[in-house]
């Protein structure tokens, strides 16, 4: 067992989506884009507009809560990841502990895409100065913050949580290696301003996307001391299925290991690494003892990896 970091198992996951579904057609039938460009250069059929940060987040962790067996009362620690709170002050994750009851801790983390991962090592970390049971959501609504008639971005982003209950667990070895970063003067390519709408560089993001989850990912492998081979569950972020094939493909993955949700949920940013994750649990694709990967990048431009022993 590792002893570099606090023991540590995920003990419940749960994820949101909201019930409106948008379809690549719904696009095609009022802006000049098609079902056939969405498809090719993202791997996006559909995804889902509605709800709130705040209300997408507590449906994730009331799943995430009773697969565990906690009830909100036993979370002592709330890491809410999100660029989307519901509001400037204060943190959504302020209405998200009322709402479930919870005790201890919490607070809003922003690290865009990356945040699930950034939220995750935080609360890890955070297991090994006294907490003991943490809920670790990513959820955004994208949806309000994109231009509705602009065909560049409007396809991609959309709305979703997803949560994992991590608990202390002194014998567990949860986390084999993780790797945070940014590069902060990227600012520019990707951004949005109070009360605007998403301003991307698609296609230089896309580029850097590609360099930065590939660097990162093969960074934890090392350090964890793990190959490819030994991974059984691939999480990337999900923002386009063409980054996602050329990370596999670099990273020597064998495709069939990565989790993918994206056809079906779009960009949901804090949320999308963790649906990936949860859906994939839920269909039984890890195991008791299994490596998983998790890799992503988003606005700052950020970067997170870590490669996770899974099992409670
Ligand atoms: N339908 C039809 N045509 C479109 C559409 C659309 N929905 N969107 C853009 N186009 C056009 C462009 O206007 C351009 O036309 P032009 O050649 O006449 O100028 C043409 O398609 C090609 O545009 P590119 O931007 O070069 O297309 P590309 O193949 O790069 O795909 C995309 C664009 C999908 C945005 C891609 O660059 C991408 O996915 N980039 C990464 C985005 C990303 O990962 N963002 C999330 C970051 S995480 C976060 O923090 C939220």
């Amino acid at each position: 067992m590792s002893t570099r970091y606090p023991g540590a198992a995920i003990t419940g996951w749960g994820l949101a989506l909201p019930d409106k579904v948008v379809t690549n057609a719904d696009f095609e039938a009022r802006l000049d884009t098609s079902d056939e460009w969405i498809i090719e250069r993202t791997g996006i059929r559909e995804r889902r507009f509605g709800g709130t940060t705040k209300s997408l987040a507590v449906e994730a962790a009331q799943a995430a809560l009773a697969k565990s067996g906690n009830v909100g009362s036993d979370i002592d620690l709330l890491l809410l990841s999100t660029t989307t709170p519901d509001q400037a002050v204060p943190a959504t994750s302020s209405a998200v502990h009322d709402e479930l009851g919870c005790t201890g801790a919490a607070f809003d983390l922003n690290a865009a895409c990356a945040g699930f991962v950034y939220s995750l090592v935080t609360a890890v970390s955070m297991l090994g100065i006294g907490y003991k049971r943490a809920l670790v959501i990513g959820a955004d609504t994208l949806s309000r913050i994109t231009d509705q008639e602009d065909r560049g971005t409007a396809v991609l982003f959309a709305d979703g949580a997803g949560a994992v209950v991590i608990e202390a667990r002194p014998e567990r070895d949860l986390m084999l290696s993780y790797d945070l970063g940014l590069d902060g003067s990227l600012t520019s390519i990707l951004c949005c301003d109070h009360g605007g709408y998403i301003f991307m560089e698609g296609r230089e993001v896309f580029r850097r996307a590609v360099r930065c989850s590939v660097d990162s990912a093969f960074k934890v492998l090392k350090d964890a001391k793990v190959t490819a081979d030994d991974i059984s569950l691939f999480v990337p972020h999900q923002a386009n299925q063409r980054i996602i094939d050329a990370a596999v493909q670099r990273l020597g993955l064998a495709p069939e290991k990565s989790a993918i949700v994206l056809d079906r949920t779009g960009n949901t940013s804090s949320g999308s690494m963790g649906i990936a994750l949860c859906e994939a649990a839920d269909q039984g694709r890890v195991a008791d003892g299994d490596l998983v990967l998790l890799s992503g990048f988003g606005a700052g431009m950020t970067w997170a990896s870590a490669v996770l022993r899974w099992g409670s």
